[in-house]
């Protein structure tokens, strides 16, 4: 069966997209759903998530150190339906790769119209908080996609 395919973006994927990737995971069937998460740089390549974003996913109830960081490929774009970025910025690297219009429509901020701010050099308050932001985006993701969840 073919899955509906949804990638979480952000800078360096260590902190905020593996968090967004573990979260909307959580909250979908996987044999329907593959989710997974990318970073626009490559400098944390192979790398876990930050101790941080695996602390507040513990926290409720979500295992995500098992994951690794990669960076965005090309490809990316048609093997994915869906492409949720944390920020402008991620947003702009990615119009940077110069996607087709169709392959352009995929990308969307995961907070619409608000940018999930990056946590790497503040404290644990902003995990928390990007993890309240991506909880609340993820149930909206969640109805969106598909629409028998209750
Ligand atoms: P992320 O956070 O994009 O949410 O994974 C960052 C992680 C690392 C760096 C920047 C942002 N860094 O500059 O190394």
């Amino acid at each position: 069966m073919k899955t509906v395919n949804i990638l979480m973006v952000c800078l360096g994927n260590i902190c905020r997209s593996p968090l967004a990737e573990g979260v909307l995971a959580s909250k979908l069937d996987p044999q329907l759903f593959t989710v997974d998460s990318a970073g626009t740089a490559a400098y944390h390549t192979g790398s876990a998530p930050d101790r941080r974003s695996q602390q507040v996913a513990l926290k409720y109830g979500i295992e995500i150190g098992h994951q690794q960081a990669r960076p965005f490929e090309q490809a990316d774009f048609d093997r994915f339906d869906h492409i949720f970025v944390m920020d402008r910025s991620n947003y702009i690297n990615l119009k940077a790769l110069q996607p087709t219009k169709e392959q352009w429509e995929k990308v969307e901020l995961l907070c619409q119209n608000q940018e999930v701010p990056d946590p790497y050099y503040g404290d644990n308050d902003g995990f928390e908080r990007v993890y309240q932001m991506i909880d609340q985006a993820t149930d909206r993701i969640v109805k969106e996609v598909n629409p028998y969840e209750k």
